[in-house]
């Protein structure tokens, strides 16, 4: 079923586990999650893009995610990934969305704070989450290239959390978006600082790449919401590409996704064993 954002956090929050966030954008990734997510009896957030939306239609994919997370047997958030333009938060609002990003990470801290309470104040009242972003996160996301990351100060982050009155922050701490090229580090330490003096649920960023030893520990540090996002796309590709080497001149496009789904299911489900949302439906 779906159920509000906060909701979700709330319970993540509560029992020490994280929320896994996945990326969708057509109907064999939100099949991949959803069946997945079922079959390890695990809540889960299914989430888009702006790039997503504008690929897919706003309205397909509310369809396709309102409708997804409706028949399904386990709870279901439906939230929007680093929401930059008003617009697409309002609609996204309008259209039944449970949680809601408001990046203004590249603002200042101030104009930061101002656009995420405003959101807050809209989402608040009818148990939307809104999710904000401190300190940049590193590698590819959208038409942007962050080189090098600045992790987010502990004491920002407790003002932040206190004047914006968001539900949850994501913050940088060493991981990137997309694929990493040297060896991934995460600082762990400023987790654990940042939740234990804001008591905020944590989002991570940047988690394909990131070995589930890794998302687990940083779980434990204090994490709730974990994005997943270019393994998906990874594994997506590899089963397609597979398929059409050993199968050529198959041109059932039914025959050819259905290994791309199937390899886009195990990938969620390993996460989900790292997040710590087995069986927490
Ligand atoms: O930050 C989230 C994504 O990894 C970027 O995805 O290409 O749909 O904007 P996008
Ligand atoms: P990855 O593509 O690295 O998984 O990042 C996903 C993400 O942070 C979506 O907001
Ligand atoms: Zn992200
Ligand atoms: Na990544």
């Amino acid at each position: 079923m779906l159920i509000s954002g906060k909701l979700g956090l709330r319970n993540a929050l509560e029992n020490n586990y994280a929320l896994p966030a996945f990326n969708y954008t057509n109907l064999e990734g939100i099949k991949a999650i959803i069946e997945a997510a079922e079959e390890m009896n695990s809540p889960v957030i299914i989430q888009v893009t702006q790039g997503a939306i504008d690929y897919a239609g706003f309205e397909y994919l509310r369809d396709l995610g309102t409708g997804a997370a409706a028949r399904s047997k386990v709870p279901v958030v439906l939230h929007l990934d680093h929401g930059k333009d008003y617009n697409y938060l309002l609609k996204a609002f309008r259209y039944g969305w449970t949680s809601l990003m408001m990046d203004a990470s590249h603002e200042s801290f101030e104009n930061n704070v101002n656009i995420v309470k405003e959101v807050v104040k809209m989402a608040s009242p009818l148990d939307v989450a809104v999710e904000a972003e401190l300190g940049v996160i590193g590698g590819k996301e959208d038409d942007l290239e962050v080189d090098e990351a600045i992790y987010t100060e502990v004491n920002e982050a407790i003002e932040f959390a206190k004047q914006s009155n968001c539900d949850s922050l994501a913050i940088a701490v060493g991981t990137a978006h997309g694929i990493y090229k040297g060896e991934v580090k995460i600082n762990y330490d400023r987790i654990e600082e940042i939740k234990k003096a804001s008591g905020i649920p944590l989002v991570l960023h940047g988690s394909s790449g990131v070995p589930d030893e890794m998302v687990t520990k940083a779980v434990k540090s204090g994490i709730n919401k974990v994005n997943f996002d270019t393994e998906l796309k990874l594994a997506n590709l590899a089963a397609l590409n597979k398929f059409l080497t050993e199968n050529p001149g198959v041109y059932d496009v039914r025959k050819i996704y259905k290994p791309c789904i199937e390899a886009m299911k195990e990938v969620v489900k390993a996460k989900i064993r790292a997040c710590g949302s087995e069986n927490k439906s």
